[in-house]
């Protein structure tokens, strides 16, 4: 068993689609053990995405993950990591398979719905970043 972190980026809440995204993880055997919604911080999205701050697209990355609400979480199953970038498709919604997060429902590469994490070290890194252990509740 293992964990991923994930967030259901703004443009998703704004449109009300934090249930349909949740349906999917979970009829693909993802289970949510930890989950909030919350508005990031300036600081906190610069930190988040810190690995990204040379790239010419940061600064509109980390507007658009302020801009409005976020849900973070903590998702728990078999091959968690893989699993869901599986399940979120590619970066870009217009390279996304059919039936993916992301192309069901992102409106473009910046605006793409959803982040998890891409390895075991980023993910134990992303959980920290948000949730205490105490939080966890697998
Ligand atoms: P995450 O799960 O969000 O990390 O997506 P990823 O691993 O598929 O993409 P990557 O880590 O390369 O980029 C992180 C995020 O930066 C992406 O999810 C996009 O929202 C954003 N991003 C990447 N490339 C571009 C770009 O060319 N323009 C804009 N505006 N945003 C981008
Ligand atoms: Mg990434």
């Amino acid at each position: 068993i293992e964990r991923t972190f994930s967030i259901i980026k703004p443009d998703a809440v704004r449109r009300n689609l934090i249930g349909k995204i949740i349906a999917i993880f979970e009829e693909n055997g993802l289970r949510p053990i930890a989950l909030k919604k919350i508005h990031m911080t300036r600081a906190q999205a610069e930190g988040f995405y810190a690995v990204h701050k040379e790239r010419p697209f940061f600064g509109e990355l980390v507007e658009q993950m302020i801009a409005s609400p976020v849900v973070v979480q903590v998702l728990e199953g078999e091959n968690a990591i893989l699993k869901n970038r599986e399940i979120m498709g590619a970066t870009n919604p217009a390279n996304a398979a059919e039936g993916t997060i992301r192309k069901l429902f992102a409106l473009s590469v910046g605006e793409n719905s959803v982040h998890g994490s891409d390895a075991p070290e980023t993910a134990a890194e992303e959980i920290r970043f948000f949730f205490n252990d105490d939080e966890l509740v697998g």
